[in-house]
């Protein structure tokens, strides 16, 4: 049997950013080539933050065109909507009375709540039991591979030790699955405030299929090296996030070596480096950005793959379902 790989995306905005491309979708699709892979959007986790229907089906059509348009191939892959395989949240309510409470309590995005001012009356339960339902959508399909950006490890963690208490429970069931991180630049990608990890809760984010002028904006107004204060002045390229973003994306490997050492002399102005980034930004992405604008027009189409992806990914999951059915005795 070929190795399987699985991954999920949260439709909670309508826009990737580079953050999300260099830390989970590139890797999905260079994965896709060499591994049996399911892919899917996250639409029951995105309920813990997105309570409007238009907004969510909007979320979810955006995200499923951005993936296309990236290159995801449903030919190959199975790509389908979490919410279409009811396995995910059955699986989900078995597992939680395996789970203790404190596991839960120390995940970092509930934590990073209570940090945030935030209280047991305003978190929801939804996101409290985000990692459960998780693991659920892990363990359905036993993959060997999970590939996730930095942020999601602790996740995968919590996958584990659900499913090493299951094993331990009633019998080996599952084989733990691991996550798969990319570069560590990529795994993590810096924001454009050159301080904390791209984020779109932050806004500190480059908008792949946003309209030029947006982009333009975001890359113009990105920070640089705080203590140059004139284009005349040395700069420091090591962790600036323009030279991180062109390290990535700029092709032209020739035009870097010389923007850094014109930077490192002050002898280029921000100005100029990031106008040069935003050239190799519309460069590096000029075909998803086409691609996803015909797949627009023909939205059907994306509708059809999906519903034929949630076929496919019914069958593995029902399989993994009716073995922990029997093993528990319901
Ligand atoms: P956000 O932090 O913008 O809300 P999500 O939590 O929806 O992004 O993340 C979707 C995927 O993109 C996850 O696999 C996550 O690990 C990855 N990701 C998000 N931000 C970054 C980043 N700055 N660097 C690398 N990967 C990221
Ligand atoms: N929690 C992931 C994120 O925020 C999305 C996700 C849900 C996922 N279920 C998954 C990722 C299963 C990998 C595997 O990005």
């Amino acid at each position: 049997m070929a190795t399987r790989v699985l991954s999920g995306i949260k439709p909670s905005s309508d826009s990737l950013h580079l953050g999300n491309y260099f830390g989970a979708v590139k890797q999905h699709i260079k994965l896709q080539e060499k591994y049996e892979a399911y892919f899917f959007i996250a639409d029951l986790h995105a309920l813990t933050t997105v309570h409007n229907k238009k907004q969510l089906e909007t979320n979810i059509l955006d995200i499923a065109l951005d993936y296309l348009a990236l290159g995801l191939n449903p030919e190959k892959t199975i790509f389908f909507r979490q919410s279409d395989v009811p396995a995910h949240p059955y699986l989900a309510i078995i597992l939680n009375n395996l789970v203790p409470l404190g596991l839960l309590k120390r995940a970092h995005a509930y934590k990073d709540k209570l940090n945030r001012g935030e209280t047991d009356q305003s978190i929801n339960a939804g996101l409290f039991f985000y990692p459960v339902l998780m693991t659920a959508d892990i363990l359905l399909y036993q993959p060997k591979y999970v590939p996730v950006g930095e942020d999601q490890v602790q996740h995968i963690e919590i996958m584990r030790d659900i499913a090493a208490k299951f094993n331990h429970t009633y019998g080996q069931t599952f084989v733990l699955p691991e996550a798969l991180l990319p570069s560590k630049q990529e795994a993590r990608l810096i924001g454009t405030d050159g301080q904390k990890k791209m984020s779109k809760s932050i806004g500190n984010v480059i908008s792949i299929f946003a309209d030029e002028a947006t982009i333009k904006k975001q890359i113009m107004s990105c920070f640089t090296d705080p203590n140059r204060i004139h284009p005349t002045d040395p700069g420091r390229v090591e962790g600036n996030p323009v030279f991180v973003y062109h390290d990535l994306i700029n092709q032209n490997k020739k035009e870097v070596k010389e923007l850094k050492a014109r930077y490192r002399q002050g002898q280029v102005g921000d100005v100029e480096v990031k106008q040069k980034l935003f050239q190799a930004f519309m460069t590096y992405f000029e075909k998803p950005r086409r691609l996803r604008r015909e797949l627009y027009q023909n939205k059907d189409k994306v509708k059809k793959i999906l519903a034929s992806g949630a076929v496919k990914a019914s069958k593995t999951a029902q399989k993994t379902l009716i073995q922990v059915i029997n093993r528990v005795g319901l």
